[in-house]
């Protein structure tokens, strides 16, 4: 059999990155650095046998941000951070984090060719994430201390000393994130009736309203969502009204007790009669197994906390709406929960021969 070859070029574009992608609605001029590892343009998948659990007609999707280059929704800020910070003449920028904002920090910083020091809460950060920031090249200073203490940290390092701080209270990194709002208007063609998102410091939850908003106003969606965030049970503020003085979540992406974007995220609820829910640690890697085992999909688990939560409200849910979960991270990220909490083994010790592989196999 012989196949014709081809005689035109696919139609495929190629994607520029967010910043130059959405220009238009960024705080970028001509002369800004545009610092980009051609982030953003990630799926929205479909998960129906998901869908399938709401008992009624609903159309549920996941905004898959774990496909980003260094494996979560934080790119979207740091390309616009550290663009912006390259274009103010920073040599150095500086964060707290659990995990994925140092290593989007370090990966975007030591691109723009700037030092990045990163304050992690020490024994509660996955493991491929420091790996990542370790090979990017940031100073990691792991302190005895949690998420909520390295912010406090850094906050005061950034007026006292040379270094620009790159979390989410730069309002730089709210600017590139509230693009995944504009992705997910531009493939369904308008707002979903619910966005489902993690909640740690709240910065995330807050950039996807301000796209939605943006866009609402430049007339590209008619509608807006109701904005329905989740917190890990043992590190929820939101729901509690209080801060955590000691957060608790096998979720470490989440395990923050004094949201930065606390104030930011009550508007964000009321505005769109949203809600704030906890959702326990056993909800969410119920989620993040059948995220994986039912449509293929690998998150972390902080990230299946969206999932998880839906599946919580799903009574709220209304016949024939369209909802997007976002999984912030890649599953990647935390090799340790995925073996720890895989149901599956494999099977070890069989000889290198056909006849025992077969037999194994049960043929
Ligand atoms: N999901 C993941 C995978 C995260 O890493 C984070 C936050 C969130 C959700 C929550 O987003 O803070 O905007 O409400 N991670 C930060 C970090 C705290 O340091 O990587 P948020």
């Amino acid at each position: 059999m012989t196949l014709s070859l081809p005689t035109t070029k696919s139609n495929r574009q190629v994607w520029p990155g967010l910043i130059e992608a959405y220009r238009q609605y960024l705080p970028v001029t001509e002369t800004t650095p545009v610092v980009t590892l051609l982030e953003g343009n990630t799926p929205l998948i479909p998960v129906p046998s998901i869908a399938q659990r709401i008992g009624r007609q609903v159309r549920v999707l996941v905004k898959y941000d774990g496909l980003n280059p260094t494996g979560s929704f934080k790119d979207r800020g740091m390309t616009m951070a550290i663009s912006k910070a390259k274009e103010a003449g920073a040599k150095a920028v500086i964060c707290a984090s659990t995990g994925n904002t140092s290593a989007a920090a370090a990966a975007y910083a030591k691109r723009a060719g700037m030092r990045a020091f990163v304050l992690i809460p020490e024994g509660y950060v996955a493991l491929g994430k420091l790996a990542q920031a370790l090979l990017y090249g940031a100073e990691v200073l792991a302190i005895k201390g949690n998420f909520d203490r390295a912010l406090e940290i850094v906050l005061e390092m950034a007026t006292s000393y040379p270094v620009t701080l790159v979390n989410s209270v730069n309002p730089y990194r709210l600017e590139g994130q509230k693009t995944a709002a504009f992705e997910v208007v531009d493939a369904l063609g308008n707002a979903p009736d619910w966005l489902c998102i993690p909640v740690g410091n709240a910065g995330n939850i807050t950039a996807y309203w301000m796209g939605f908003c943006q866009y609402h106003q430049a007339g590209l969606c008619d509608r807006l969502p109701r904005m329905m965030g989740f917190q890990a049970t043992g590190a929820s503020p939101l729901i509690t009204g209080k801060p955590v003085a000691h957060p608790e979540t096998l979720a470490t992406a989440i395990r923050i007790g004094n949201p930065a974007n606390w104030e930011r995220a009550i508007a964000v609820q009321s505005a769109s009669k949203g809600q704030f829910n906890a959702v326990t640690d056993d909800e969410i890697l119920a989620a993040y197994q059948l995220l994986a085992s039912e449509e293929g999909i690998f998150c972390e688990p902080a990230s299946a906390a969206s999932v998880a939560g839906m599946l919580k409200v799903k009574d709220q849910i209304p016949t024939g709406a369209t909802i997007v979960c976002v999984l912030t991270g890649n599953g990647l990220k935390d090799p340790d929960t995925a073996l720890q909490h895989s149901q599956n083994s494999f099977k070890q010790g069989i000889e290198p021969t056909i006849t025992a592989v077969a037999q194994t196999m049960g043929f």
